[in-house]
């Protein structure tokens, strides 16, 4: 059936019958999409009829892929999900494709066979197979209009190379079939920013340069290379996770408010933002490459040790950032990333200013500027630090503390599955909704930036700064905040 949007695009509204997973034996296939896919299967939340045809470069036929599949799920599957691995796998069927012969396409398309309803396909593989795969699509009849096209990362090294990429795969597919994939929209806490901001009469009001100070948004991890050799290097944090997670999170907690629940206004509002954002001077960015050092008491190599290599390749970055519009006026945006930190954390910190007078003064008291501190993983709750006057009589003056005002999502929905960000996406990409999907405008505004951003480190000569694993990045990158009196939040 198709659909108009309000946008007068068309859109292709039909729940696929048959899922076709490109890179079927790879990394993430085992640990997210496989779990996510038979998660969905045990809460009969796919289509009875769903057939998954996974595809890649190993020889197997449909038991091999069946057991490699069983064992991917017995690892990565929680114990109460293991029931559902029989039946599951009853889903699933292989063909093997190298995707530079153009002609293997057929054979896919055969063992694909009629799609009663359509066909969604996910496409997770290396870029250099990226181009010959939406070649081989299109020969085979694969990419008709009863078929949509789910995209992984890397999408391309920079604005050139996405729109490469963006042009290859729209001679293939309309935009409004195409579904690029940023896994941190995924995210049941990233989803909550929005109902937050937007279900609730109390922020929104002051969600400006007014009553805000500034913002922070920290995703630290604390694993290393994990043996991506080959990818992390060539990429970096910048373009590993600044330029699509940590953009989309600064995005949505940017956002003017989205007059629909629907792909065309979110998307619409977080492209305005991200195409807002200030070319960033030199001075407000530090990049670091963690040397060796300890988590949680083991000892660790550094960055080049685990390359086995030097690497001019940054694993931290700190940046401030500016978005040049009436609501964020003179607002910093703090952003930080890196491997081997301290803790894993995803964090957003809202600061907000001193109240305009405090009379609490006069008696001797301090009044915090309250705080918002959005945590979405790895606990997913939500902190207001609000100022409470300490109990008693006051003879020796009068006190004020920080006492939070704590929901913590755990404890509130304590009865809903917790979801992986893949099963939501995954479910998404079959039904064809694509408001959780980065659309091209805002993946090239996330690319143009990030490019000023390199262009920056090139023209001033910025590199990384050495810091051992297990601190909280360079130096360098305390000083980016202290320097505005502004202490990040650990
Ligand atoms: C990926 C990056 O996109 O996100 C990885 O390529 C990173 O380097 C990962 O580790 C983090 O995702 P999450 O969901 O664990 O925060």
């Amino acid at each position: 059936m198709t659909v108009v949007t309000p946008e007068g695009t068309p859109s292709m509204s039909f729940t696929a019958d048959k899922l076709l997973l490109f890179g079927a034996t790879g990394d993430l296939s085992q640990r997210m999409l496989l779990p996510s896919l038979c998660a969905l299967h045990a809460d009969a939340l796919v289509p009875e009829k769903l057939n998954i045809i996974g595809t890649a470069r190993s020889e197997l036929d449909d038991d091999g892929f069946r057991n490699f599949a069983a064992d991917a799920l017995n690892k990565f599957l929680p114990d109460y999900r293991k029931s559902a691995i029989p039946g599951f796998l009853q889903r699933l069927t292989y063909q093997a494709l190298d995707a530079n012969q153009t002609a293997q396409f057929a054979d896919l398309a055969a063992k694909v066979g009629p799609r009663q309803d359509g066909l969604a396909i996910f496409l997770s593989t290396a870029p250099s197979l990226f181009e010959p795969t939406i070649a081989g699509l299109q020969a085979s009849g694969l990419a008709d209009e009863t078929s949509r096209i789910g995209l992984e990362k890397p999408l391309g090294t920079d604005l050139d190379t996405s729109r490469h990429i963006n042009d290859a795969v729209a001679s293939a597919f309309p935009e409004d079939r195409i579904f690029r994939i940023d896994h941190y929209l995924g995210k049941e806490t990233v989803q909550n920013l929005m109902a937050l901001r937007f279900a609730n009469i109390l922020f929104e009001p002051i969600w400006n340069a007014h009553y805000i100070e500034h913002v922070q948004i920290t995703v630290a991890e604390t694993v290393g290379l994990e043996g991506r050799v080959g990818f992390y290097d060539g990429a970096g944090a910048l373009r590993d996770m600044v330029q699509n997670h940590m953009l989309q999170l600064l995005a949505l907690v940017a956002m003017e408010p989205p007059s629909r629940f629907d792909p065309a206004a979110i998307r619409g509002e977080k492209t305005k933002v991200l195409r807002s954002l200030r070319t960033v001077a030199a001075g407000d960015t530090v990049t670091g490459q963690y040397r060796a050092g300890a988590i949680d008491g083991a000892s660790v190599p550094g960055y080049a040790d685990e390359l086995g290599k030097p690497s001019a390749t940054e694993t931290f970055v700190a940046i401030k950032a500016h978005i040049d519009n009436w609501r964020w006026k003179g607002v910093p945006f703090y952003l930080r990333t890196g491997k081997r930190l301290p803790k894993r954390t995803t964090e957003i910190v809202v600061q907000f200013r001193p109240v305009p007078h405090s009379m609490f003064a006069q008696r001797g008291a301090i009044a915090q500027p309250n705080r918002l501190v959005i945590g979405i993983q790895p606990e997913e709750n939500i902190t207001f630090t609000t100022n409470a006057k300490v109990p008693g009589l006051d003879r020796g003056g009068l006190r004020l503390r920080e006492v939070p005002l704590d929901i913590s999502m755990e404890d509130a929905f304590a009865g809903p599955t917790k979801r992986i960000a893949y099963e939501r996406l995954l479910l998404d990409l079959i039904e064809g909704d694509q408001t959780l999907f980065v659309r091209r405008d805002e993946v090239e505004a996330q690319w143009a930036w990030i490019d000023g951003v390199r262009k920056v480190w090139t023209d001033n000569g910025i590199t990384p700064n050495p810091y051992g694993a297990g601190s909280w990045g360079p130096t360098a990158a305390i000083a980016l905040a202290a320097k505005d009196g502004v202490a990040w939040h650990e």
